[in-house]
């Protein structure tokens, strides 16, 4: 059977929040690392999602839009595997955000839980802004524009890639059935000759009849095969397929990034606004101290004192980086009091700096070449906007607005 891995489309955005750190690190850009080698990725600044709440500061935005590249190319995330753009230069995304506006129930956005989250724990921020409101809009256009079947976002974005799901459904739904849907569809399924014709049917009828999901995604994948089937009738028989109209918009689904398991200095999750974090470029000597000096075990007073591994940040930090000889050594030296503390930071340092060392040389090499960072940037853009624009002009088309 043919794997629909190949085709595979993984969208995903991070908003410019300045230089990343190691949470970014092991939570989102390994992680992209990866899907880049598997499939067909884009991966893009979301500076206009940044302005739905940071819109007083634009400033801080444009600031740290290219230090966000920097650190995505020094992590590895490879232009040459995937494509990088920058949201706002893929004016594509804020038709699309329109014109599905128009069909988008205003309840569908009040309760997205996100909506209220963030305005109470953004209270010193108005808002109550139309922007914001529109934000999980505006990443449904990011993503239905590129029809990315996958989308990789962590659990607090899932309800957004749900509301994608179903704004793609009634778009679908309002716009894909044309005068004539079925006699196009039937014609559709001739072209694909006899054999794959009657297979075709077949799993139609195992879906529509028997419920077996797993008949459509072999269908899928037999439409995705069909060299001389043009994309309008490959879209017109996805929705046929399961008994709606054509699918100009694909429903994608979210791929769950398990949350970060990395610790922050103080044993909290690392970010930002705890003020515990190790950047990406931060200086050698500044690991080393902020690791030398984060806090243990707050019982362990005096170096004769046994410490539990449990109550100490350390810990999670050994459960990050060190192997099961490392994490015996500590779990034995720490509640015997056989180590002391600092003895027992040793192998974290050196874990985190050599996982830095190959991050920051490539940071070096693009800190001193803005130039090329900008064109792998414009390439990306342009790469996406291709993309961007063939799906516009049919949103246009079946919305009437092709004059
Ligand atoms: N909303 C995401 C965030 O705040 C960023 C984002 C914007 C995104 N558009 C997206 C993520 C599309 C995935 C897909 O982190
Ligand atoms: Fe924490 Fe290690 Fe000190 Fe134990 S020995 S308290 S685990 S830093």
């Amino acid at each position: 059977m043919v794997s629909l891995n190949n085709n595979s489309r993984v969208l995903s955005g991070m908003r410019p929040t300045g230089q990343l750190h190691l949470g970014h690190y092991h939570g989102v850009l390994k992680n992209w690392v990866k899907l880049q080698q598997e499939f067909d990725c884009f991966f893009f600044v979301a500076d206009w999602h940044a302005l739905t709440t940071h819109y007083e500061e634009s400033h801080i935005i444009a600031e740290s839009v290219w230090d966000m590249v920097i650190d995505w190319l020094a992590a590895g995330v490879n232009p040459g595997s995937a494509q990088l753009f920058i949201q706002s230069q893929v004016p594509e995304h804020a038709e699309l955000h329109l014109l599905l506006s128009m069909v988008t129930p205003l309840g569908w956005l009040e309760r997205v839980p996100s909506y209220k989250d963030q305005q109470e724990k953004l209270r010193e921020r108005d808002l109550a802004t139309y922007g914001f409101l529109g934000y999980p809009l505006l990443q449904s256009a990011d993503i239905l524009i590129y029809g990315a079947d996958k989308v990789p976002v962590g659990e607090d974005q899932v309800a957004h890639v749900e509301l994608t799901r179903e704004v793609a459904r009634r778009f679908n739904h309002i716009y894909g059935r044309e005068a004539g849907f079925e006699e196009a569809a039937e014609a559709a399924i001739k072209k694909m000759g006899k054999k794959n014709a009657k297979l075709f049917r077949q799993l139609m009828k195992r879906y529509q009849e028997q419920g077996e999901h797993d008949a459509v995604e072999v269908a899928h994948a037999l439409l995705k095969e069909q060299q001389n089937l043009a994309l309008s009738d490959r879209e017109r028989l996805l929705g046929y397929l399961e008994g709606g109209g054509r699918v100009i918009l694909m429903e994608p689904s979210a791929l769950l990034t398990p949350a970060s398991k990395m610790p922050g200095l103080d044993g909290q999750k690392m970010s930002k606004s705890y003020n515990n974090t190790i950047s990406l470029r931060e200086d050698p000597d500044a690991v080393q101290e902020k690791l030398r000096t984060m806090p243990t075990d707050p019982a362990r007073v005096r170096r004769t004192d046994p410490g539990n591994p449990k109550v100490c940040p350390v810990w999670q930090l050994h459960e990050v980086y060190s192997n099961d000889e490392v994490k015996d050594w500590v779990q034995e030296g720490c509640t015997t009091a056989g180590i002391g503390c600092l003895d027992c930071k040793q192998p974290i340092i050196e874990a985190v700096l050599n996982e830095l060392k190959p991050i920051q040389e490539r940071a070096r090499e693009f800190e001193q070449d803005s130039g090329r960072v900008r064109a792998i940037i414009n390439e990306g853009s342009e790469a996406a906007r291709d993309v961007a624009r063939q799906t516009l002009d049919e949103v246009r088309q079946v919305m009437g607005l092709k004059y």
